[in-house]
């Protein structure tokens, strides 16, 4: 259904359509005339969607920053996903993993070779030499902010510390690579430049998402990518980047006996940095880091 001039806008700002979204809704249709790939209105935030984002993004990147001065040998994954439990309650949040899809526990803790999706396990004590990612997402008042970093335990080898620096540059260069008006390929594509620059691979079975009203909404951000392709970004978009290297191959699997566990075919070591982003009039926001 096509709105008139003088309908209300769909962004339910109260507004004329012809005084609010109308040119800009012009605009994606250009680009949907060239065949482009164009979001959905029910991906693009209002500014106070963004704002209930950036409210859930603070207290997923301060709950970040208490597992970073926390973290050390010695201690299982549970104990991180107990801090990630009891800092989200005592903050009036939810963890969105918690009951996701069947996930049991309240965070990922991927070590090594497992890609992403480990299962926090009171068994799995930390020792030097791991590389680990913590990957946490909380909702707060309904809004939802994912984030993910990496650590090194102890004394990790240099070609393991090379991995998570450059994961890191990858998503830095993502972040950098993202512009209202431009394309999600855009993001792959110097992602993966500049992975395979460095000798390693980049995971393409799993990438980045759109975020904010769900866990996982449109568009899927996939890590590797060709410029100028795959769907338009505009202002008001939120979602992910995180993306995952590899050492070895980038081909994964999933643990048969728990359903979640991604490992690197290969068992050589993987990394990963995790983002959440809103595309602003001029630029990107991170809202949770
Ligand atoms: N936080 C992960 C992501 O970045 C998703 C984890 S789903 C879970 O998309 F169920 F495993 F928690
Ligand atoms: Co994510
Ligand atoms: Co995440």
């Amino acid at each position: 259904m096509k709105l008139g001039r003088n309908d209300a806008c769909w962004c339910k700002s109260g507004k004329k359509y012809k005084s609010c979204h109308m040119a800009f809704d012009e605009r994606i249709e250009s680009y949907a005339r060239l065949g482009h790939i164009v979001p959905p209105h029910h991906i693009i935030k209002t500014p106070q969607q963004i704002e209930g984002m950036r409210e859930a993004g603070k207290i997923n990147t301060e709950l970040l920053d208490i597992i970073t001065d926390t973290i050390q040998e010695g201690m299982s994954t549970q104990d991180i996903d107990d801090i990630v439990v009891k800092y989200t309650k005592e903050h009036g949040a939810i963890c969105a993993p918690y009951g996701y899809e069947g996930y049991p526990k309240s965070c990922c803790t991927s070590i090594n070779e497992v890609v992403c999706h480990g299962i926090p396990d009171p068994n799995r004590i930390l020792k030097s030499g791991d590389i680990i990612n913590v990957d946490v997402t909380t909702i707060y008042n309904g809004f939802y902010a994912d984030a993910s970093r990496m650590y090194c335990i102890g004394d990790v080898k240099p070609e393991d510390e090379k991995l998570v620096r450059v994961t890191k540059e990858c998503l830095d260069l993502g972040v950098a690579a993202v512009k209202p008006w431009g394309f999600i390929g855009d993001i792959g594509a110097v992602i993966g430049k500049y992975a395979h620059d460095n000798g390693f691979s980049v995971v393409r079975d799993i990438g980045g998402h759109g975020v904010g009203i769900e866990f996982h909404e449109e568009p899927y951000v996939c890590h590797v990518g060709v410029e100028n392709t795959d769907m338009l970004i505009v202002p008001g978009m939120t979602f992910t980047i995180e993306p995952m290297i590899n050492v070895g191959t980038y081909e994964v699997y999933q643990d048969e006996d728990d359903g979640w566990t991604i490992y690197t075919d290969d068992h050589k070591n993987s990394a990963q940095w995790e983002y959440t982003l809103a595309v602003t009039e001029d630029g990107v926001e991170i809202l949770t880091h």
